[in-house]
Order: structure tokens, then sequence, then C-alpha cells
């Protein structure tokens, strides 16, 4: 009958150790009572950039790379992206369950009633140069809003921890649309509570003179449906930074701000900006193979922006969605003229050793800037536009770890290869 242990002989000692294995994991604190000597603190793991580690127990999102799944409490994101909306999904990402009609009236009437934010913002926004990014301006007002709401402060008070969650989710989009238009230098367009989540977005984003912005059917979903694909991806670097600076009990604001700042990386969020950036300067079909070449040869300096991913090791099933649905936008926007320099960078990835030997395959930033340029983003909105709905899965995990029993403030342990001790030499003494 076989036993739920691992059993490990320690050779330096000649010991063994019986270890229990629950959910396919031993506990690294186990490892702890293997000394060499009885001064040894005891064995640990080395795991840089946790790609062995499991650092929660999760019931939100699960993601099975090898066969190409994604599910959010259980529901697959095809389903999800083809009935659900983004504020539908958010809740189920939230609470657990799919809302019953009373319960989302009542989440969109609050999130609807809080995407204002303090007039003080537009103040702050005016100060930054008027070509900074987006997402800089963003890390900075999201943190300073915590300024505001000192309540938020209360991290163990779930009434107050509800009243930021409504705040975060609705004012993110009112933030990114201020950064923008602060960025082209137009007024701010103020929140339309008529209009759906995404609906209002768009209004704030584009809005020119015209009293009531009328939203495109086809631009509104094809947004909601991107959201819905952004909005939870389980333990990635930004969700990680949400738990980790969050542990710390700072209020979720801050914790928001650095889960953003996170995103921001072009290995992150910020590679749907690159993405752009790489198939402009790629400029034409006949230039791929060339560009294709340079990524091999590089050894490893030159990435394909877009493609690999850490979990994903088959195809990632957001992309999949996407490349429909690029379709659909297309139809009403003009096509957009890269998408058949990354039609043709993703036949000749897949067909390359490189690229299979690798499993690198198209991920979620591939196709998606080309659906915002085509919908009128400029390529710098980009990472924002991962970031206002992400904040949904980041305050789900933020939730969900300080209710973990198993949790504690963050602080990983450190191999030390310094040196040891030594005396202080003053500067008058050193050679
Ligand atoms: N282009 C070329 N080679 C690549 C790429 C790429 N995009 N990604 C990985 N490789 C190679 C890498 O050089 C390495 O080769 P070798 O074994 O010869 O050294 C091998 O594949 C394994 O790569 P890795 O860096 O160890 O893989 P990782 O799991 O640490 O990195 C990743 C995952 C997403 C950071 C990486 O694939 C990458 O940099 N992709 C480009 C950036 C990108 O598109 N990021 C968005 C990720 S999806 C959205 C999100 O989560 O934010």
């Amino acid at each position: 009958m076989p036993k739920d242990t691992l059993t490990i002989t320690d050779n330096r000692t000649g010991k063994t150790y019986e270890l229990p294995i629950e959910n396919g994991t031993i506990k690294a604190l186990d490892l702890r009572q293997m000394k060499a000597s009885p001064e040894d603190f005891g064995l640990m793991t080395y795991d840089p950039a946790f790609t062995n580690t499991a650092a929660c127990k999760s019931r939100i999102t699960d993601i099975d790379g090898e066969k190409g799944i994604l599910n959010y409490r259980g529901y697959p994101i095809e389903q999800l992206a083809e009935r659900s909306s983004y504020l539908e999904t958010a809740y189920l990402i939230l609470h657990g369950e799919l809302p019953t009609q009373a319960q989302f009236d009542s989440w969109v009437f609050n999130v609807t009633h809080h995407t204002i934010v303090h007039e003080n913002i537009k103040e702050l926004m005016g100060a930054f140069r008027y070509d900074a990014h987006p997402m800089g301006i963003l890390v900075s007002t999201v943190a300073a809003l915590s300024t505001f709401y000192p309540v938020a402060k209360e991290v163990r008070n779930p009434r107050a921890r509800q009243d930021q969650i409504f705040r975060l989710i609705a004012k993110m989009p009112t933030l990114a649309a201020f950064a923008y238009r602060h960025s082209v230098g137009m007024p701010y367009a103020y929140p339309d509570n008529d209009l759906s989540y995404c609906g209002n977005f768009l209004g704030m984003m584009f809005k020119m003179t015209e009293v009531k912005y009328k939203v495109d059917p086809v631009l509104e979903k094809a947004l909601e449906v991107l959201f819905i694909l952004h909005a939870d991806h389980e333990q990635n670097c930004s969700t990680s930074a949400m738990r980790a600076v969050g542990s710390s009990e700072v209020d979720p604001y801050s914790a928001i701000a650095a889960a953003t700042a996170a995103l921001y990386g072009p290995l992150h969020g910020g590679a749907n900006e690159m993405v752009l950036r790489m198939l402009e300067e790629i400029g034409s079909k006949d230039k791929v193979p060339a560009f294709v070449k340079e990524v091999k040869t590089s050894g490893g300096e030159v990435r394909l922006m877009g493609f690999g991913h850490r979990v994903y090791k088959n195809y990632d099933p957001r992309a999949r969605i996407i490349k429909v649905m690029a379709d659909q936008v297309f139809q009403l926007t003009k096509r957009n003229p890269l998408l058949d320099i990354a039609l043709e960078l993703e036949r000749i990835a897949l067909e390359d050793d490189y690229f299979v030997k690798r499993k690198l395959y198209p991920n979620v930033d591939f196709y998606s800037g080309l659906i915002y340029q085509a919908m009128g983003f400029p390529v710098d909105m980009f990472p924002v536009l991962f970031a206002i709905p992400r904040t949904a899965g980041w305050l789900a995990q933020w939730e969900e770890m300080l209710e973990d029993k198993d949790q504690k403030i963050a602080r990983p342990r450190q191999i030390y290869l310094g040196k040891g001790h030594r005396d202080f030499v003053p500067v008058s003494e050193r050679g």
C-alpha cells in the first residue's frame, strides 16, 4: 500500500527522515530538522524565482499549463469570456460564486457609485510631465488614494476591506483614463453612471465635446472580453507582489501600487506594449525570418515578445480567444497592418525547432495590443489596460492571503555567500 510520505536519507549523517506529502508538496520547514551537526541551522530549499515552490493554498484560479486550461473558481475561461461580463467575473473571483441577480445589482451599484476620484487627484496628475508614461502616473496616483481613505489601514476589518474593494475596482478606470488625458492635454472626462463598466471607461478615454458619449457595442464587448481574460492569473509576479506587500498589513492602495509596479515590467504586463514596439520595428512581413534568426542567435538577449510563459507549455488559452476576437474588432475598425507581421511571426515560430523545443507559444500579450491599437488606445496605455481588470484578481488574492491562517509576513531566506566577520577600518587607514 503506497504511503503519502517521502523518505530522505541525509548522507552527511546517515540519518533517515520520513516527511508527509500533502497536496503534492512537502513542507519546507520539515527539512529544518535535517542538520549536519547540532549547531547547523538545518536544511533549506533554494528556489530563486519560486519556480517549484507553492507559497500559498488558493481556491481562486486554476491553470493547467500542459493542457492549456484556465479556470476562475472552476469556470472555464472560454465560457466566462463568451457569456459573462467583467463585473460579474470580478464578483465571481472575489466571492467564489456567481452572483444572484440581487447580489449582482447591488455589486454593480456599489462599484458604479465609487467611480469619482477626489479633485486633488487631478492636481497630483497635473504635476506629471506632459509625456509621463500613464503606468507611472497610475502607480503613483493609486498609492496616493491611501491618503484619502485612512480607514483602509484596517485590513482585519472585513467591512473596511469591502469598501476599499468597491473603491479600487471603481476608481482604477478613472485614474487610467485621467492619466491618458493628461498625456494628450485633454480635459478630464468624468464618469458616467448610466454606462457599463467598460462603456464608461471608453467614454472617459475618448469623449470629446458631445454631451453623452455613445458607446460602440462591438468595442464595449471586446473590452469586456479582454478584461475578463486579464482578471486573474494565480501566482504571477504582480500577484506575488500584492500578497508579499499585503502580508505586512499595509493598506490595499499601497499594495495595489506595488502590484501595478510589478506589472509594469516588460516581462510581465509591459509585454503587450513591447510586442507592438517589436512589430513596428520589424516593419514588414518579409523581415520576419531575419528577426526570428536574430532571436535564435542572440543567446537569450533578443526575445520574441508575447511568446513563452512560465506555466503554459501548450497554447495560452487567452491568446486563442483574443485571436478570434481580433477578427470581429477588425471588421469594425481598420485592420491593423501589423497583424500580418504578427501572423507571420507566429507561423514561422510555431514551425521552428528553437521555439518548439522550448515550448514557446503566443501568450495573452501577443495579440491583445493589436486589438487595443485598432480600438484607438495608444501603445503606452497597454499595460494600464492590463492593470485595470487585474485589480479584481489582486484584491481576491490579497483577501485570501489575509484570511489564511498559514500566512505570515512574507520573508524569504537567503544563502549568504559574502565576506565573513571583519573589523571596520577608518577611511584614513584604508590602502
Ligand atoms: N523569445 C525567445 N526565447 C525565449 C522566450 C522568448 N519570448 N521566452 C523564453 N525563451 C527561451 C529562453 O531564452 C530560454 O532558453 P534557453 O533554455 O536556451 O536558455 C528558455 O526559452 C526558457 O526561458 P526562461 O526565461 O527560463 O523562461 P521563464 O519561464 O523564466 O520566462 C517569460 C517566462 C514569460 C518571462 C519568458 O518566456 C519571456 O521573457 N517572454 C517574453 C515576455 C512576455 O511575453 N511576457 C508576457 C508573459 S504572459 C503575461 C504575463 O504574465 O504578464
